[in-house]
């Protein structure tokens, strides 16, 4: 057995102190320790993106983080983004798109695509699908993402 390690993270806007042992990706913290289980496990090899979240505002794969290299950063996962009362603007664009059918990717392609406009990567419907090809649907959503990113990045800024 490995021997727990002292891990200060704030998930979502709280601040979290826990006990990890150091084989524990981010995807299994959130997951199993936190019972954050929007974040989703796809491959967990870094080849479908379902489990991406931002670690200070970067989209990283949890399922290839350990998780205690995230000691002392900020994680926001599909929880934080939104909320029940008040959906993300991206949240919003993918019901009104069709950006999905069986959901599964769903978590991990909104994160990416908040991720692909913040990082300036958002400026063509090919640039977007440039950038979000680390995702994979294997309902074949893309186009209807794509719309999606496209008509949030079209409001401007940061979001
Ligand atoms: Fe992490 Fe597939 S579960 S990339
Ligand atoms: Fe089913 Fe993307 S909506 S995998």
């Amino acid at each position: 057995a490995f021997e727990q390690q002292p891990l200060r993270v704030e998930v979502n806007g709280v601040a979290q102190q826990l006990s990890v042992e150091p084989r524990v990706t981010l995807l299994d913290l959130l997951r199993e320790q936190l019972s954050l289980t929007g974040t989703k496990k796809g491959c967990d090899h870094g080849q479908c993106g379902a489990c991406t979240v931002h670690v200070d505002g970067q989209r990283v794969n949890s399922c290839l983080t350990l998780a205690l290299t995230t000691e002392g950063s900020k994680v926001t996962t599909i929880e934080g983004l939104g909320s029940v009362d008040k959906l993300h603007p991206m949240q919003e664009a993918f019901i009104k798109h069709d950006g999905f059918q069986c959901g599964y990717c769903t978590p991990g392609q909104i994160m990416s695509a908040v991720a692909c406009i913040n990082e300036g990567h958002a400026n063509s419907p090919d640039e977007v699908r440039e950038y979000m090809s680390g995702n994979i649907c294997r309902c074949g959503a893309y186009a209807n993402i794509v719309e999606a990113i496209m008509e949030v990045k079209s409001k401007g800024g940061r979001i």
